[in-house]
């Protein structure tokens, strides 16, 4: 899938930061906001495949892409191609405004991705926290109720209206004062730490009953409840998925009570399970679908989907300058094809080949709780005592700065966390490799406890 004459492994050429890579970290934090949680120090210069090389030469092995936005690898040839035509016709244009044959284009396409009968409607703009922010909007307009329910771990977005669901890490809420009115938080079905002992099957049946049973009869009756906003997969949460029967569950008490059910599958869509969208696992038909990240192979769009009856808002209710960028669509388009002309095939077969090999990690290393996820949305949570499940932020930042040293890139996700998310097109050598690198990171971490 890469050109043979293109690195596909790490090739590391000297101790981490290089020198050129020093300078530009010292430039960085004069002038750059300090908001930012790097976690190790790569300064990227470019990238092919899955493959980002810094500025000393060193190229590294990504399993990060760029946050699960580079679904297609780094600077696809198809991609760059899609963006240097689009940009030599027409950069921008406001679909506000205005119309452009590309924006209903690919809104057909996305349309086309969502099984279920009910037609569809699209809104693009250009961050995951936008689509969130619209769909909330949305979500009230058309149900002219205003309270929400979102899950313990979740991420939603950073802007203020997402940031009310968003319940991650303290930090991210910390000092911003008051947020949005009428928003309440349910656990998540996360099987692992299930406080019943139940499965990955049967977790979270005690969630659904705490919410028809104390939320709707103490706090917000379901009548005032615009919708519930969930992750299929919570991804900054730690990469847990949630189970099945739990979407299928929450689907019917949305239905039964006129809530629309939001899927946030800003992280977990464009084929990066080996389905289009994470919740078509658990075969639900959600209201109002928000997706960003993979969309575009790092140009920023975003978009949510809604049923037709659903987004019924008049002109002028929401509106975006950049959204749908023509150049930014082109991309998507691009994308797209890469997607469904094999990606997303190749993103479930090479996640069922790494599950294959990993699964019992928890047996083999005792610092590995737990190796969860779906395709390539792989999660491992990383514990200092398997028995107790405690769990472990120093073994987790230890393993992923040691992958790096070793040339493979990696973040964090959750308290303690680690997601393995490469692009769409790895293939086994390069899976062989990530694999055989995180073991050694384990085998060295256990050395220090
Ligand atoms: C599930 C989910 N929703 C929303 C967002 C926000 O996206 P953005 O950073 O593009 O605003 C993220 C970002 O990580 C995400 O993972």
């Amino acid at each position: 899938m890469i050109t043979a004459t293109e690195t596909k492994l790490p090739r590391l050429l000297m101790e981490l930061p290089g020198p050129q890579a020093k300078k530009v970290i010292e430039y960085d934090a004069k002038f750059m906001s300090p908001s930012f949680s790097r976690e190790y120090p790569l300064v990227a210069k470019k990238g092919h495949g899955a493959i980002v090389e810094d500025v000393d030469g060193n190229a590294f092995l990504d399993f990060a892409a760029g946050i699960a936005v580079c679904s297609t690898g780094h600077c696809h040839p198809k991609v760059v191609e899609a963006i240097q035509r689009q940009a030599a016709e027409l950069i921008h244009i406001s679909g506000t405004d205005f119309y452009h044959h590309h924006m209903p284009q690919l809104a057909e396409r996305l349309v086309a991705t969502m099984p279920g009968k009910e037609p569809k409607k699209v809104f693009f703009g250009n961050s995951g926290t936008e689509a969130v922010e619209g769909a909330i909007k949305l979500a009230r307009y058309a149900t002219k109720r205003d309270k929400l329910i979102a899950f313990y771990g979740c991420f939603h977005g950073r802007t203020l209206g997402s940031l009310s669901l968003t319940a991650s890490k303290n930090t991210q809420r910390k000092h911003f004062g008051a947020l949005l009115g009428g928003v309440e938080h349910i656990p998540f079905p996360y099987a692992y730490r299930c406080a019943h002992g139940h499965t990955n099957e049967t977790c979270g049946s005690e969630i659904l009953e705490l919410l028809e049973q104390q939320m709707f009869k103490r706090l917000f009756a379901p009548e005032e409840i615009a919708a519930i906003v969930i992750e299929p997969i919570q991804g900054e949460g730690g990469f847990v998925p949630a189970p099945a029967f739990f979407l299928q569950e929450l689907q019917r008490i949305c239905n039964r009570h006129g809530i629309m059910l939001i899927v946030d599958e800003v992280q977990s869509g464009m084929g990066r399970t080996g389905k289009w969208w994470s919740y078509e696992h658990a075969g639900i038909e959600p209201d109002i679908l928000c997706t960003a990240k993979g969309i575009a192979s790092g140009m920023p769009l975003s978009a949510f989907i809604a049923k037709e009856s659903v987004m019924t808002w008049k002109k002028g209710s929401h509106g975006t300058t950049y959204g749908g960028n023509p150049v930014c669509i082109a991309s998507a388009l691009a994308t797209m094809d890469l997607i469904e002309g094999g990606y997303m095939e190749n993103a479930r077969k090479m996640g069922d080949y790494i599950f294959g090999r990993i699964n019992d990690w928890p047996n083999r290393f005792k610092v590995v709780g737990d190796v969860r996820g779906k395709g390539l949305m792989i999660g491992i949570e990383i514990v200092r005592d398997q028995k107790t499940k405690e769990k472990s932020v120093d073994l987790r930042d230890a393993v992923i700065n040691k992958a790096f040293n070793k040339g493979l890139l990696l973040l964090s996700a959750g308290e303690n966390s680690i997601r393995v998310s490469p692009p769409l097109l790895i293939d086994q050598e390069q899976a062989d490799f990530a694999i055989k690198t995180l073991e050694d990171c384990f085998r060295e971490a256990e050395k220090s406890i």
